[in-house]
């Protein structure tokens, strides 16, 4: 089996930044990880995204430091954690990767995240408590 490898950051999103081009940023999102089998989730609220990316070592740092990095669309990326991994939180969960944007969608993540109950999962609980959804901020 190749490496894995996860990242979780918080940015701040570029704040002329419209709903729709938030909207943008969730569709290809999930269409291009879906695609390339990477696993996570993405949240934005309050001028923040919240991110989790998990798969293939390489195909994540390579996401990560030419797409996601340099993305004009956020700044000040805060680097929860960066590492290789045996036990991604999100791949078995959901072979899909995940934009949370309904209730349901934020509790199951919640659920998830408490039920695992590793280091990680116990950090990641503890980032996602302050998180409304998008849709509640329009
Ligand atoms: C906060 C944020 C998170 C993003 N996350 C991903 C991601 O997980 N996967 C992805 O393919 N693109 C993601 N993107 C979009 C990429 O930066 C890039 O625009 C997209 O992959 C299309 O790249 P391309 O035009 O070179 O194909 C994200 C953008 C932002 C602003």
């Amino acid at each position: 089996m190749k490496p894995l490898h996860t990242i979780c950051y918080i940015s701040n999103a570029k704040p002329e930044l419209s709903n729709r081009e938030i909207e943008e940023v969730f569709e290809v999102t999930s269409h291009n990880n879906n695609e390339f089998d990477v696993s996570g989730i993405l949240l934005y609220n309050m001028g923040h995204f919240f991110q989790v990316i998990e798969g293939e070592e390489e195909h994540i740092i390579d996401l990560y430091e030419n797409k996601i990095k340099v993305d004009p669309r956020h700044e000040e990326i805060f680097e929860v954690y960066n590492k290789a991994t045996t036990k991604p939180v999100f791949l078995e969960y959901d072979s899909k990767f995940n934009i949370v944007k309904t209730e349901e969608d934020l509790q199951k993540i919640k659920d998830y995240l408490y039920n695992v109950k590793t280091s990680t999962s116990d950090k990641l609980t503890r980032l996602l408590r302050p998180f409304v959804l998008f849709k509640d901020v329009k």
